[in-house]
């Protein structure tokens, strides 16, 4: 009997390793591409240049300081699960999965164009991040990814309102 509960509490305990080990992997993407994607609007926000430069500048760090919450938020949720968060530019620039904001794009239309395709691309892997999140039972984390999806998507159209006829 006590071999029996032994077996069936090591087994509970590789689960739950590697749920913890998944959700690490996870998190940390998230946290690399988060970080990555305020260093491309960053670049935007110096860089932009045309008629509307001025309101897109204001409009892009607006959505910097949005987005550096939140890699503090998915850092801190790692932590808090007793992970390792991987957030320095280096460590960040190896795992990103988003492509580089190139340095010759510049015109105003250009830029939004741009960040609208980093937003939608963004936006699609952090709704895999809420059902991922779901699926290993982290409810918190699967929270933290709908407030962030939810942001987004809203943000999404900000951008996007700056390319109709
Ligand atoms: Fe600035």
């Amino acid at each position: 009997m006590d071999q029996v509960m032994q077996a069936d509490h090591t087994t509970r305990t590789d689960a739950a390793n590697e749920t913890g080990d998944a959700m690490m992997t996870l998190l940390n993407q998230h946290l690399a591409d988060t970080f990555d994607l305020y260093s491309e609007v960053k670049q935007a926000h110096w860089n932009v240049k045309g008629m509307h430069f001025m309101q897109l500048h204001l409009l892009f760090d607006d959505l910097a300081q949005t987005l550096l919450e939140y890699v503090d938020s998915i850092a801190e949720r790692l932590t808090a699960l007793g992970g390792v968060a991987m957030g320095t530019t280096r460590m960040v620039a190896a795992q990103s999965q988003l492509p580089e904001f190139p340095s010759d794009i510049v015109r105003d239309q250009a830029v939004v164009e741009l960040l609208v395709q980093r937003y939608e691309s963004y936006g699609s892997t952090i709704h895999e991040a809420i059902n991922m999140a779901a699926g290993y039972d982290d409810a918190e984390s699967a929270d933290l990814f709908t407030q962030i999806a939810a942001t987004i998507a809203k943000q999404r159209w900000f951008l996007a309102a700056h390319l109709h006829e």
